[in-house]
């Protein structure tokens, strides 16, 4: 029996979706059914809306909650929900099947994870979704990119996961959304404040972890490991500095670490939304948003996430803990931000993404105020394995 914490960690709509069958029977009927090939991508939404973590979803999106999603942030039924998460194929794949017709979604490697009714086929506004959910129509962003790219028409309807994807060297940091209730619950954690990161944790994310956790019971460290941009730090690494910060630097009984086996859809303000709707189906009750949450480039400003996600904040059930662009002070000698420190910007550290790289890539370490040396070690040794 999963339990629930409070109120406000109960599943977004209500009731946490489980549209999962593992049994040989699912499997034998799934080998017998049409097959459609499906990207790394849709392996990964199509496993989240079966485990839970994209309730109240229970399938691919149909073209009522498409829609409403890109127009108002809303599924047909009311809930906010900031993305669309639909499965993309071609006109002439559409054409393969027949409405109410159950097919077999096989990932590249031919394994079949899934099944879907195909309840609907439809086509949509590639330009109108990239304006709405990105703020940009430009091909240049990363996630613009992939709805351009990707199959004319979406497949609507619902589904069943038959086979998780197997997270390899990541499966003992896996738990869904069910066992994460279960170990918040175990663990007596009434509170509970989940981040999402693309990154390795520098110091701001560690203060801003930490600053959180005085105020809640518990943290819920929670990396993206699905796909990303090629020339973001790949997530095996990742994964090995997250421990390395963990064992030194954090208090054991206060904190978790738990794969998010999402894609990175770089949609900023949009994608806040989504991954504070996702925590909460993971049982947190906090989440943080910090600067330029989710974004790239400069599409987005530094606040933009906190000003939308503001607008919805009451709706969502889960209480958004909003931060200042943290950094080191010399003069301070702490980590602080323009909440906090007075000093001239020429006393705070900072360095690009582009810079850390390169340093990293030289084998030099970032400096102690902007890195732990235990991460910058697990990092000039990943990088020099790429
Ligand atoms: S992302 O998934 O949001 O793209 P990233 O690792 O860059 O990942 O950031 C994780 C979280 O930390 C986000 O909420 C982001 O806004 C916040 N964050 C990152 N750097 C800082 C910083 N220097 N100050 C405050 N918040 C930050």
């Amino acid at each position: 029996m999963v339990q629930t914490l409070t109120n406000e960690s109960n599943p977004h709509g209500g009731t946490l979706v489980n549209q999962i069958d593992e049994s040989q029977k699912a499997r034998e009927e799934a080998e017998s059914l049409q097959k459609l090939t499906i990207s790394d991508w849709s392996v990964s939404d199509l496993e989240l809306i079966g485990i839970g973590g994209f309730s109240p979803l229970t399938g691919f999106m149909k073209e009522q909650d498409y829609t409403r999603v890109v127009e108002e942030m809303r599924l047909k039924t009311g809930e906010i929900w900031s993305i669309p998460i639909t499965l993309p194929v071609s006109e002439k794949e559409a054409k393969r099947f027949d409405l109410g017709e159950k097919i077999a979604l096989q990932g590249e490697d031919g394994i079949i994870y899934g099944t879907l009714i195909v309840e609907e086929k439809y086509t949509y506004d590639k330009e109108n979704e990239a304006e709405k959910v990105y703020g940009t129509k430009e091909e240049a962003h990363p996630g613009v990119k992939k709805v351009y790219d990707k199959g004319n028409v979406y497949l609507g309807g619902p589904i069943t996961l038959i086979n998780r994807p197997n997270h390899g060297e990541f499966s003992d940091f896996y738990l869904d959304p069910a066992e994460t209730r279960q170990l918040f619950a175990d663990l007596g954690w009434k509170t509970v404040v989940g981040f999402q990161t693309r990154n390795p944790v520098h110091r701001a994310h560690e203060h801003i972890q930490k600053t959180a956790l005085e105020a809640v019971d518990g943290l819920l460290l929670n990396p993206l490991v699905g796909e990303t941009k090629s020339d973001d730090i790949p997530a095996d690494v990742r994964m090995e500095s997250y421990q390395a910060i963990l064992n030194n630097y954090y208090v054991e009984g206060r904190v978790r670490l738990v794969i998010y086996p999402a894609a990175m859809r770089y949609a900023g303000p949009r994608e806040a939304i989504l991954h504070a709707t996702v925590r909460k189906n993971y049982g947190c009750t906090h989440f943080i948003v910090g600067r330029d949450h989710a974004g790239v480039g400069d599409y987005y400003g530094t606040y933009d996430a906190q000003r939308l996600i503001e607008t919805v904040e009451d709706e969502l059930g889960i209480a958004i803990f909003k931060f200042e662009h943290a950094f080191y002070c010399t003069v301070c000698e702490n980590m602080a931000s323009a909440k906090t420190c007075p000093h001239d910007k020429e006393n705070h550290v900072h360095l690009s993404g582009t810079k850390v790289r390169e340093l990293l890539r030289n084998g030099e370490r970032p400096p102690k105020e902007f890195s732990r040396p235990e991460v910058a070690d697990v990092l000039i040794k990943g990088m020099k394995q790429d």
